[in-house]
């Protein structure tokens, strides 16, 4: 029924940013591990066969890595770090569902390095699927018996929704505010990172100052790894990402490197802009010109840049930490540098 974990997903090979973070949560990523593949299961069999494929080709489960981290930061005892473990599945359930909603509404044919359920399953089944696995976060949150976790990651998944629709209101115009993309990427990704740190500090028991300078470290860590993500669309191999280039591009997003692009860009240049992100208009050999432009004005560059800076506002808060954390501040400091270095 579960297809077996794919040793060659390019999601298995991941860099060494990553790697204190995966050391000091293995123990409880395995729990986690447990209950969502106990958590998936339905009666249906097209719900594990659909929601197995996503789940066994990897991902990098950084966020439910985040909550578990954010408990051991918070010195969480045993009954507390089983308590995360229920909460960093759901985390995770939600990010899948996120997942298979978005590529449905992106029309995105790859993830993971594999098919997406949309085109092999078909539009339907996903988002199906992708509301059970809500549902299933939602019964899991429940269980933790932690009202107030409820309600944070309640907040959090509406946020994230209002996140998408943004975007989608804002696609198709490229000479769109600095500021409305930034609104974008903190609701639809930034905010489940901040909600999955917080809420695992808050499980662990931290006081308010700890988890919520846990939920300031997701945003900043959120922040810069979309737009790492939406350079790295424009200019990495779908070999590392896991995932097509240019879908962003096909899709009419309005991400900061076309941003950038297009605030220091001629006339014939925000032609070319509007051409392809407004009317939709794109030929063969578009994707290749609009990377020409974005490396005329080092728009890919100046974005991974940015993306730093938001990466070292994260690391600067993990690193006051540091102090008695046996090495979760630590972790987390990579993590979040990781977070800007990443080429998957
Ligand atoms: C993809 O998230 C969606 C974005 C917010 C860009 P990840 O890059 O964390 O996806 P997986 O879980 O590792 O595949
Ligand atoms: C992902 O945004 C945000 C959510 C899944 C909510 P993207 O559309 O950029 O993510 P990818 O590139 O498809 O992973
Ligand atoms: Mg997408
Ligand atoms: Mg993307």
């Amino acid at each position: 029924m579960m297809p077996s974990p794919n040793p060659s997903a390019p999601h298995a090979d991941i860099q060494a940013g990553l790697e204190p973070l995966i050391t000091i949560t293995k123990d409880a990523m395995q729990a986690t591990n447990t209950i969502i593949v106990a958590r998936m299961q339905s009666e249906i069999d097209l719900i594990p066969t659909l929601a197995g494929h996503l789940i066994a080709a990897g991902g990098k489960r950084m966020r439910p890595m985040l909550t578990l981290a954010g408990a051991l930061l918070a010195g969480a005892n045993k009954e507390q770090m089983d308590n995360a473990a229920r909460l960093a599945a759901s985390v995770e359930f939600i990010h899948t569902a996120t997942l298979l909603h978005d590529d449905v509404i992106d029309e995105s044919d790859m993830r993971r390095g594999n098919k997406t359920a949309s085109a092999i399953w078909g539009n339907e089944a996903s988002v199906l699927v992708g509301d059970f696995l809500f549902a299933r976060a939602f019964e899991l949150m429940v269980e933790t018996g932690e009202i107030s976790v409820l309600g944070r990651l309640s907040a959090a998944a509406a946020r994230i929704t209002e996140g998408e629709i943004a975007q989608m209101l804002l696609a198709g115009n490229p000479g769109a505010a600095r500021a409305d993309y930034f609104r974008v990427i903190e609701a639809k990704t930034a905010e489940l990172f901040a909600a999955a740190a917080e809420t695992g500090a808050m499980v662990g028991g931290a006081d308010k100052p700890l988890s919520d300078a846990m939920r300031d470290y997701g945003m900043a860590l959120g922040i810069a790894f979309q737009i790492t993500d939406d350079a790295l669309d424009y200019a990495a191999s779908s070999e590392d990402m896991g995932k097509a280039v240019g879908d962003d591009f096909k899709e009419g997003k309005i991400t900061l490197p076309v941003i950038l692009a297009w605030q220091d860009g001629d006339e014939t240049e925000r032609k070319f802009w509007q051409r392809c992100l407004q009317e939709g208009e794109i030929g063969d050999s578009d994707l290749k010109e609009a990377l020409a432009i974005l490396e005329n004005h080092n728009a890919i560059t100046r974005s991974l840049a940015e993306a730093r800076q938001h990466a070292e506002t994260a690391a600067a808060l993990a690193e006051t930490w540091s102090f008695s954390s046996n090495g979760t501040a630590e972790a987390l400091v990579a993590a979040a540098r990781f977070a800007a270095e990443r080429t998957l």
